[in-house]
Order: C-alpha cells, then sequence, then structure tokens
C-alpha cells in the first residue's frame, strides 16, 4: 500500500497579501540596493526566503496567549509560564529572557568570555562568532571534515570532529577555553544536525577538561527532528524526550526564540550554574532589562511558552522539514546544485558549482542572490565570503570552504506553490549563468559586514 501523503497538520486563518513586481522594477530596486538584498524594502519581495528568523506564522493558540500577557515589570504571570515551560522541556533551571539570540550571546559572553580566550564549536552562527572576536577571543572551528564538502551524504554533518575538539582545548589550554560551543542545528554548516551520539562525546571531552557546554538552541527541535528520523534508537521517542536528552548533555543554551520558538521576537539563557546566573543577571539588568521581562513584553513571553510547546510537536516539524525537501528535490532534479543532505530550515545552492567562472573574491553566491531576485523576487541570503568577513588581524577576507546561497524557509508562511515560483527562478538565473559577472564591495563595515556592504558589477 503506498503511504498516505503527509501535509501540514493546520489551517490557514489569516492571509497577508504579496505582490509581484516586473523584472525591469527590480533590476532597478536592486541596483538602488548597492545589490544587497538586505536593503530591499520586504515589499518588494515576493518570496521572502531572507532568513527564518522571526519571520513564521504564529497560531490562533499563540495569538491568544498574547492577550493573557501580563505586563507587570518583575515577577509577571507570563515570565513564570515561560520559564516553567523551558524548565520543563530543557531540564536547564535558570532563566534569563533577552530580546533575541544574539542578546543572550551578548548577555552570556560578557560573563564567560575574555580577550585572548578559545572557543571551540562547530562552525559558529555569524552573530556570535561577531561577539566572540568583538571581546578579541577566538572561534575555532571543528566540525568534522565531511561537512566542506557539499555532496557527502552524512546524516549528521553538524557534528564536531572529537579529536579536533580536544586540540584546541589542550592548545589553548583549557583554562582558557571559558566553554565550548554546540549549533543545533548547525547553520553556517547548511543548517546540519548533529547526533546525540557526537553530543554526548562532545559532553564528555568538555567534562574531562572541566569546560562547560553551551549549546547555541535556535534550531534545537529540527535537530532532535532529525535525531529521530536518522539516528539508531531513537525512532519511537518523542521530539520533547529527545530534546530533554539532548539537554541534559550541557550546563545551558543560549536561544534565538525567532526560530524554534516559532515568535517574532525574543530569546533567552536557561542554565544550571546558580553563580553563572548571577553573574548574567547583572549584564541582563544592564544590557536588557529586568530579570524576569529582559527586552519582552509579557504578552511575547507567553506567546513564547506556546510557541516553544508546538514548535516541538512531530506532526509540525515532519511538515516544516518535509517542506523544506520538498524545494530541496525539485531543485536538485533541475539540475540545480544543492548542498546535501537538505538542512532542516533551509536550501543552500552550492555557488561554487553553479557559477565556476567567478573565484570567490568575487562573491560568487552574493551574484546568484542577485540574480534570482532579479528573475523571480526571490529573496536569499549569501552564506559565503561576504559572511566570512576578513580575519580580524590581518584584514584579509577569509574563504569559506562552502560558498553558498541559503534559501531558508519562514515556519508555516509559504505553500508548495511559492517553492515552484523559487524552482521557476533558479532555473532562469541557470539558463543565463554564463553571463553574469562577479562583484566588487564598493562599501563595507568593520564588522558583521554583510548587512550593509553595498557591491558593483565587475
Ligand atoms: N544562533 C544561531 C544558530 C542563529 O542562526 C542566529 C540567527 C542566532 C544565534 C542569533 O539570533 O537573530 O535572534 O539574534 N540567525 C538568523 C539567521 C539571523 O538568519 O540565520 P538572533
Amino acid at each position: 500500500m503506498e503511504k498516505m501523503p503527509y501535509a501540514e497538520p493546520y489551517k490557514i486563518k489569516m492571509i497577508e497579501s504579496i505582490k509581484q513586481t516586473t523584472k525591469e522594477e527590480r533590476i532597478e530596486k536592486i541596483e538602488q540596493a548597492g545589490l544587497n538584498l538586505f536593503n530591499l524594502k520586504a515589499e518588494d519581495v515576493f518570496v521572502d526566503l531572507l532568513t527564518d528568523s522571526g519571520t513564521g506564522a504564529m497560531s490562533d493558540k499563540q495569538w491568544s496567549a498574547m492577550m493573557t500577557g501580563d505586563e507587570s515589570y518583575a515577577g509577571s504571570k507570563s515570565f513564570h509560564l515561560m520559564k516553567d515551560t523551558i524548565n520543563n522541556l530543557t531540564g536547564f533551571e535558570f532563566v534569563l529572557p533577552t530580546h533575541q539570540g544574539r542578546a543572550a550571546e551578548n548577555v552570556l559572553f560578557s560573563a564567560l568570555i575574555k580577550e585572548g580566550n578559545v572557543i571551540p564549536g562547530n562552525s559558529h552562527s555569524d552573530t556570535t562568532k561577531g561577539h566572540i572576536e568583538f571581546r578579541k577571543a577566538v572561534a575555532v572551528d571543528c566540525t568534522i571534515d565531511e561537512a566542506g564538502d557539499p555532496s557527502i551524504m552524512h546524516p549528521f554533518k553538524g557534528n564536531v570532529n572529537i579529536e579536533k575538539l580536544e586540540k584546541a582545548i589542550v592548545d589553548a589550554g583549557a583554562g582558557n577555553v571559558p566553554c565550548v560551543i554546540l549549533t543545533i542545528t548547525c547553520n553556517s554548516g547548511g543548517g546540519q544536525p548533529v547526533s546525540m551520539e557526537n553530543i554526548k562525546a562532545v559532553s564528555a571531552v568538555c567534562a574531562k577538561y572541566n569546560v562547560p557546554l553551551i549549546f547555541d538552541s535556535a534550531r534545537f527541535a529540527e535537530n532532535a527532528y532529525f535525531i529521530k528520523v536518522r539516528e539508531e534508537g531513537y525512532a519511537e521517542k518523542t521530539i520533547k524526550e529527545i530534546v530533554k536528552e539532548a539537554f541534559g548533555y550541557g550546563a545551558g543554551m543560549t536561544m534565538s526564540s525567532k526560530k524554534d520558538a516559532i515568535v517574532n521576537m525574543g530569546g533567552f539563557i536557561a542554565i544550571n550554574d546558580e553563580k553563572l546566573y548571577q553573574a548574567c543577571s547583572t549584564f541582563n539588568i544592564m544590557f536588557e532589562g529586568y530579570l524576569t521581562y529582559g527586552g519582552m513584553s509579557g504578552r511575547d513571553m507567553a506567546a513564547l511558552a506556546a510557541g516553544l510547546m508546538e514548535g516541538t510537536e512531530f506532526d509540525y516539524l515532519n511538515s516544516r522539514i518535509k517542506q523544506v525537501e520538498y524545494l530541496g528535490e525539485r531543485l536538485d532534479e533541475a539540475g540545480i546544485p544543492v548542498l546535501k543532505p537538505f538542512g532542516g530550515h533551509a536550501i543552500f545552492i552550492d555557488a561554487k558549482k553553479f557559477l565556476p567562472h567567478i573565484p570567490q573574491s568575487q562573491y560568487p553566491a552574493q551574484v546568484l542572490g542577485v540574480e534570482l531576485y532579479k528573475e523571480a523576487g526571490v529573496r536569499g541570503v549569501e552564506i559565503g565570503t561576504v559572511l566570512a568577513d576578513r580575519d580580524p588581524v590581518t584584514r584579509e577576507n577569509r574563504y569559506p570552504k562552502l560558498e553558498l546561497l541559503r534559501l531558508a524557509i519562514p515556519r508555516r508562511v509559504y505553500t508548495n506553490n511559492h517553492m515552484e515560483v523559487v524552482v521557476w527562478g533558479c532555473k532562469k538565473v541557470m539558463e543565463n549563468r554564463h553571463n553574469l559577472r562577479g562583484l566588487d564591495i564598493t562599501y563595507e563595515a568593520p564588522i558583521m559586514r554583510h548587512f550593509t556592504s553595498r557591491f558593483k558589477t565587475l
């Protein structure tokens, strides 16, 4: 018997209109934007795959939770609801709300990281790396080598190479390593998951050298989904059981709630060490807000609590990740070079293969992003040399192994018909690819340049 097809475990109650523009209009808009997709007006984009961060659709339950938000300055009901939900889901005891994920990093790292420190991990996310380097510390990438090859079918390409990790700690001296950061799923590596076996092994190395293991948890539920469907021994476990087990191997987490908690804004730190919590509390009050709101409204914390519960339901995760897979398969069928296995939140197009005649020094993934917008009004984001930024010491461009255009799918927002528009656009760019030329940067900021750089065609 053929298996029953899956479908989204929800129906649509409210819609927002989007408009298609002409190619001539888009060429003009993107030129005005300095060939940087971040500079576009969102209303000039038809299918916006810039990010899956804060772009999800909240459910009726989340919207009704908003109405119950308690806006008390201290000790609000909504804070406690959120805290209890986080305690139950993760097992971490102390919770500090922050306005988003990078704010959680800022607060935690202010307490934890000093100049000269070394922070090993699996391809740190851009803001994480930014916050580390801003403190004149060093992020060491210990991801397995397979992650650097877009065609190898490894089920857990976000995994850490344990020898590299141990070497990084030994080379730096354990006393100089304030934490190890494990990003689940690994965004910079292509939305690739980390296996439970690897989480355990990383945790064991951390225990050996007495270094706390911190999870950068933005997409922890998607990571748990992959453990359930790909790792032996987890098929019968619920997502919530897997989440609890994974976090049990760590000392704490930073969270961008804009991803797997399906809210438009918010974040938090959750940790077990009371002393560290106290140290963070001071910074939280200074940078974010009082301990029980930290930059969030009561209503947002109430919606976050509901979103965490929904975001860790298997049926929801299955339809979400299957939609990402659908886009990946359709692009693959069309001969577009995509990173495999497909990521949890996004499909990544391999720009080195797509545009082999454009060297990395001329930002091929940026070229691809600009062209896809021109053709179809679809906005992706460069995850390549622009994002990799310059070496903080030599100021030379850093050339990452992977040069990618990320197409990140917002949660519960687009249908598979939208995915078809994306596929169509990619095919159009493909037809014309031999005529495309590289780019040069005409303006860039000293740190995290990708947001504001401007480009010209060579
Ligand atoms: N950690 C990871 C793994 C992320 O992907 C992000 C953000 C952050 C931390 C920072 O969280 O945005 O709430 O401050 N990633 C977004 C993206 C921006 O598009 O991938 P934030």
